[in-house]
């Protein structure tokens, strides 16, 4: 699915990858990742970390750097990427929010399960287990023009409180409490 749906740097790196690196967050402690679906059938996903702004540093050193030497193995293989990556690494130091200590990363349904509510229940889970890993409040970006999550994370109560250029883009960034104050 991130392959497919999420825009950006790291479906570049390739599947295999991809799939390191979901299962090395998965293994750390403040890595939340839900699915969503019926039976074995998976229709959407999320991901989430905390503390906020760590989440690429845990996962080069938990990975015994084995994510680090794919990464540095395609950049040998794409040098001309090198930019790309490098902004990416400093995309947490970027979009730093005093007291914001847990972050959203990812999110994408299957055409199918979008419009259906499966979006509020994938963020609302996502930030109640991130509040009970200690986080308060919960930043996450998305690109200015990508009309879904900004509809979302505006429903939900995400607060709109800058901006930031990635990857030449423009992207909000929203901030809100972990438990949704009402
Ligand atoms: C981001 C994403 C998960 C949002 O999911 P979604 O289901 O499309 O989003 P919403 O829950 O806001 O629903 C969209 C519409 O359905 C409506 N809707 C939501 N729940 C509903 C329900 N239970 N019944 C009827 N309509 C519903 C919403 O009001 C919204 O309507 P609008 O467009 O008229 O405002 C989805 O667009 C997606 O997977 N995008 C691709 C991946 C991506 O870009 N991810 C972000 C970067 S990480």
């Amino acid at each position: 699915m991130h392959c497919r749906y999420i825009p950006g740097y790291l479906r570049n790196i390739g599947p295999k990858f991809l799939e390191k690196f979901y299962k090395n967050f998965m293994a750390l402690p403040g890595g939340v990742i839900l699915v969503s679906g019926e039976g074995e059938e998976i229709s959407g996903y999320i991901a989430g970390y905390t503390p906020a702004d760590s989440l690429f540093m845990s996962l080069a050193r938990e990975s015994r750097l084995s994510l680090v030497f794919s990464v540095l193995f395609h950049i040998l293989l794409n040098p001309g990427e090198t930019g790309e990556l490098l902004e990416l690494a400093r995309y947490g130091g970027r979009v730093k929010v005093p007291g914001v200590d847990g972050e959203l990363f990812f999110i994408a349904l299957e055409p199918p399960a979008r419009k259906s509510g499966a979006a509020d229940q994938l963020v609302e889970e996502a930030c109640k287990i991130l509040a009970e890993k200690g986080a308060k409040k919960i930043k996450v970006s998305a690109d200015k023009e990508n009309r879904g999550p900004n509809i979302l994370l505006e429903r939900l109560g995400f607060e709109p409180v800058g901006e930031f250029p990635f990857r030449g883009r423009p992207q909000n960034l929203y901030v809100r409490t972990a438990i949704r104050n009402r």
